[in-house]
């Protein structure tokens, strides 16, 4: 395959980036997209020219380090998948691809395509720790907690963290990240002791980092690698009205 690319390319926080034109060629269908950009780096490098810097890490779609916005899309055209996943097969030959960072001012560019998702950090922070009663192991099934609850937890869970719901957001916004987070432990007994405190603590930090508020625009949903339901945000919502009310 033979690409034509623009890369969104800058060299500091502070300095103003634009969209650079590069050919990519003698990619294979084969590869993920983030192995044609070593491809194109390899040659970069080469000709004595700076790497372009992108975040990637396990590149199995696990750890949310991976954030590329591909043709205006965070992750690229696959739905429920992450840019590390992403294969050239699903791409044209010949066809020119714009890639640029998550774009939302609480994650600042460092460099290029890298983007600083420490604010996500710090709302996880906020939420704090777990409490865990101390002693002889419980029987297996001395909290029972149903299967449709469970599930409900579990799919929260799945929230890598990546931060493509803010960069889909036309607000910017951190809802889909937050509530994942906020639900997970909301809906299990275990998560129940900090319950309000965790709530109210989290959605405060996240407005303090800069993120923006929700208008139910779907975005987030639509481009979530893990396919967080924007059910999540209703649930987050009905939990802080409650910890403001000490219900
Ligand atoms: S909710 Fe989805 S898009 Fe947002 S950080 Fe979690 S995994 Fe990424
Ligand atoms: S590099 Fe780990 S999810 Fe993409």
């Amino acid at each position: 395959m033979r690409l034509k690319l623009r890369i969104w390319r800058q060299t500091g926080p502070t300095v103003p980036g634009t969209l650079v034109d590069y050919v990519a060629e003698g990619i294979s269908a084969d590869m993920s997209f983030l192995e044609m950009i070593d491809v194109v780096n390899e040659g970069l490098t080469k000709k004595g020219e700076d790497a372009i810097a992108f975040d990637s890490d396990c590149r199995e779609g696990i750890c949310g380090t991976c954030s590329l916005v591909v043709n205006g899309v965070p992750h690229g055209p696959d739905r429920g998948t992450t840019v590390c996943q992403l294969h050239m097969r699903r791409l044209k030959d010949g066809e020119t691809i714009t890639i640029e960072p998550w774009r939302a001012a609480a994650f600042p560019v460092v460099k290029d395509l890298v983007v600083d998702r420490s604010a996500f950090d710090r709302v996880i922070a906020a939420g704090g720790y777990v409490s865990v009663n101390c002693g002889g192991a419980q029987d297996g099934n001395a909290i029972l907690i149903p299967k449709s609850v469970s599930d409900l937890a579990m799919d929260s869970a799945a929230c890598i963290g990546c931060g493509a719901c803010v960069a889909a957001c036309k607000n910017a916004s951190a809802h889909l990240f937050v509530s994942a987070k906020i639900s997970h432990l909301a809906l299990l007994p275990q998560g129940d002791v900090e319950r309000r405190r965790r709530v109210v603590a989290m959605v405060n930090q996240a407005d303090a980092e800069g993120f923006g508020s929700c208008s139910n625009e779907g975005e987030c949903e639509a481009v979530c690698p893990k396919e967080i339901p924007i059910s999540n945000i209703a649930r987050m919502t009905r939990e802080y009205v409650r910890a403001l009310l000490g219900a």
